[in-house]
């Protein structure tokens, strides 16, 4: 079977071709069209995306056949982004999709972004494969699963309020850091050292933040034990910003902004990092998968993996094109449904919301 994967939910037009089967689906090609125009915004507009989406698609989608040195008679299916995610954005890669796979007489299905970000990193890893405690964190979501098999899923825990990405996204422009935000802070974080020279109010030893949501009295069956909330850390992180930049207060309030970079950071890693590993101890698995644009964050994925080794799990993080929106997984989550018989109608729709398929009770 060969599979095209269109994703359009957000500023990424993307289209790739997956041949083959299951787990051992081969990616033939891979075209991201990354919508640089949100940075004059700093944030996505939902009006321009959709347009440029438009414009996007047909080169996109051609040059993605191009490079698998196919014509489009030789796919057998279409998969397609169908929520969550900006409607009108949804709209154009599933309206494309579904002309394609009517035009052509083939099999078009819809596929969940979630669900797809689940199975980015098994492309890239044969091993990624359930069963797996996985952790997804992007612009738009925090999800801690446990995945038992592929389409069985049990949501853990979500974020009550601001995504991850969202909150690096935040705290960027506060620190005057360019959207979108993620890798901006990361380097910027990075500057501050190891926190083990001594250099005053400017070490990184002298500024923490409160990891929300975390307290070690929390028991499993207590919502708070794998929820997350970053809305605080984010106030938290204001509040510093000001009185850093306030030069009338006193220099012991005042910290180098790579300090407050470095400070956030830890205490949004030490948050996803400490909820993973209870996952992995009560549900006992020897895998963690992470997926959405925040896995590109290498400070998390190596904290991960320090944390979880000791546990007996290994960690797996897709590449930084992989972690972030893009139609190989789309195409491999299709790919997935397709084979087990499922199929969209022509009245497939876009939903800005739409619960994960396969939820276990
Ligand atoms: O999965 P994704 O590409 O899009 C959504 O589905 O939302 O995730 C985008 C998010 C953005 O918020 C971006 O700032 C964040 O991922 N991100 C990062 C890094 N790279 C991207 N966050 C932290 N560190 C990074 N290196
Ligand atoms: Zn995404």
């Amino acid at each position: 079977m060969r599979v095209l994967g269109i994703e359009t939910s957000c500023d990424e037009t993307s289209a790739a071709v997956l041949s083959g089967r299951g787990d051992s689906a081969t990616l033939e090609s891979l075209v991201i069209l990354s919508q640089d125009v949100h940075r004059v915004f700093g944030g996505v507009v939902p009006e321009i995306a959709s347009r440029a989406h438009l414009t996007a698609i047909v080169p996109v989608v051609e040059r993605a056949l191009a490079d698998a040195g196919i014509t489009r008679e030789a796919l057998g299916g279409v998969a397609v982004t169908n929520g969550p995610g900006l409607v009108g954005a949804l709209l154009v890669g599933v309206s494309f999709a579904k002309a394609l796979a009517y035009v052509l007489g083939i099999p078009v299905i819809g596929v969940h972004h979630m669900e797809g970000h689940l199975f980015a990193t098994a492309l890239e890893d044969r091993d990624a494969v359930p069963p797996f405690t996985a952790l997804l964190v992007s612009g738009g979501h925090t999800l801690l699963l446990d995945v038992e098999a592929w389409g069985c899923y049990r949501v853990l825990g979500r974020t009550r309020d601001d995504a991850a990405g969202e909150a690096f996204d935040q705290v960027a422009k506060l620190l005057d850091l360019p959207y979108p935000g993620g890798p901006h802070v990361e380097r910027l974080a990075r500057e501050a050292g190891s926190g083990t020279r001594d250099a005053g109010r400017g070490s990184v030893n002298n500024l923490r933040f409160a990891r929300p949501m975390l307290r070690r009295d929390q028991q499993p069956g207590d919502p708070d034990y794998y929820d997350f909330s970053f809305s605080g850390l984010k106030t938290a992180v204001l509040n510093v910003v000001k009185s850093s930049r306030d030069t009338t207060t006193l220099p012991a309030s005042r910290f180098p902004l790579p300090v407050i970079a470095r400070a956030f950071q830890d205490a949004l890693v030490e948050t996803l990092v400490e909820k993973t590993a209870r996952a992995v101890e009560q549900f006992g698995r020897d895998r963690v998968v992470l997926g959405g644009g925040v896995a590109g964050n290498r400070t998390l994925v190596e904290a991960m993996e320090t944390r979880l080794m000791p546990l007996g799990a290994r960690v797996f993080a897709p590449s930084t094109r992989l972690a972030s929106d893009n139609a190989a997984m789309i195409a491999r989550a299709g790919l997935f449904r397709l084979e087990r018989g499922e199929r969209s109608g022509f009245d497939l729709n876009a939903f800005a919301s739409l619960p994960l398929p396969g939820l276990a009770g």
